[in-house]
């Protein structure tokens, strides 16, 4: 498995598992177990989660999924805004190490910008992995200016990475984003690389590049994620088949000819544009 190197010297693998929809249904506990165990065994042993999914319903079914083997998987977990506070963080830190049955969280995002100061979230971070609670943090959904403000708070510079919406149809990182992180070396993490499970999948251009490849479209869309460096790709996938085709992707090898003909149907951002958010 292809692996990203984090600021402090940590690799993880370029190809994880995502949680958003799951542990909302009881009956579907069983099966999402399963499926993130799958995925673990084929490799893609980082799994995302949030205190948002299923109001903590999602971490629950993580805890499950690495019961055992700990410490073969790479948790990432995500706290609310309203809870990024000085006073709060602590408290939403220790519902989620809870919920996941763990002593400590290897990376804690803060899931999008709220009100809470930058400054007093990066103490707060700071303060949980001084207490080893958390062993590294980072942010979600953060354009390049917060990103500025943020390495220029105190500590800021310690941000382990930035999870955003990136796949096919939204390309607006790699206008100033993208580079922006290469440069500075803060991998992104991308999410929905499949589209969210919407209309992406059945597009035309990906389903004949798909066949040339004797391929599934969703290979297509999460190699084409995965070309560049310093970006991961957490697809979710409950479906023990959906969890072996995405697995299969990291061997796949996009011509320059495949990246063309997805430029032409896919563009590239050619202006600056605001980074969308799912
Ligand atoms: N930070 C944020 O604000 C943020 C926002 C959104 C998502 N995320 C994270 O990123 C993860 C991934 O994003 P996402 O869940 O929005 O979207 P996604 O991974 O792009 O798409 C998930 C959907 O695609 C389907 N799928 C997966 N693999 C497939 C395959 N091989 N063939 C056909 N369909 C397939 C899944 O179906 P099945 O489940 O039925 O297999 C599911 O319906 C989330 O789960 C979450 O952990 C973070």
């Amino acid at each position: 498995m292809k692996t990203v190197q984090l600021p402090d010297g940590e690799r993880v693998p370029a190809l994880g598992q995502g949680t958003w929809r799951m542990g909302e249904k009881k009956k579907a506990h069983a099966d999402e177990v399963a499926a993130l165990r799958l995925g673990t065994d084929l490799g893609m042993t980082l799994m995302d989660t949030a205190e948002m999914y299923g109001e903590g319903g999602a971490e629950k079914v993580v805890a499950d999924a690495i019961a055992g083997q700990r410490d073969r998987v790479f948790v990432v977990t995500k706290v609310y805004p309203h809870n990024a506070s000085r006073t709060e963080l602590p408290k939403a830190c220790e519902r989620s190490l809870k919920r996941l049955r763990i002593d400590a969280i290897d990376l804690y995002l803060l899931h999008w910008r709220g009100d809470v100061p930058l400054v007093e979230t990066v103490e707060a971070f700071e303060n949980l992995r001084s207490e080893e609670k958390i062993r590294r943090w980072g942010v979600s959904n953060f354009d390049v200016e917060d990103m500025e403000e943020l390495l220029a708070t105190e500590n800021g510079s310690s941000c382990a990475t930035n999870q955003v919406l990136y796949n096919l149809e939204h390309r607006e990182t790699e206008f100033d984003l993208l580079p922006w992180s290469q440069r500075n070396k803060i991998p992104i993490m991308a999410y929905s690389p499949v589209g969210h499970g919407r209309g992406l999948l059945n597009n035309a251009t990906l389903k004949k590049i798909a066949k040339r490849h004797n391929a599934m479209p969703t290979q297509i869309a999460l190699a084409w994620v995965l070309r560049q460096s310093g970006v991961i790709a957490i697809p979710k996938a409950s479906n023990k088949a959906h969890v072996r085709e995405n697995a299969q992707s990291t061997h796949l090898e996009l011509t320059k000819g495949d990246l063309t003909e997805i430029d032409r149907t896919f563009p590239p951002p050619k202006s600056n544009q605001r980074l969308a958010m799912l």
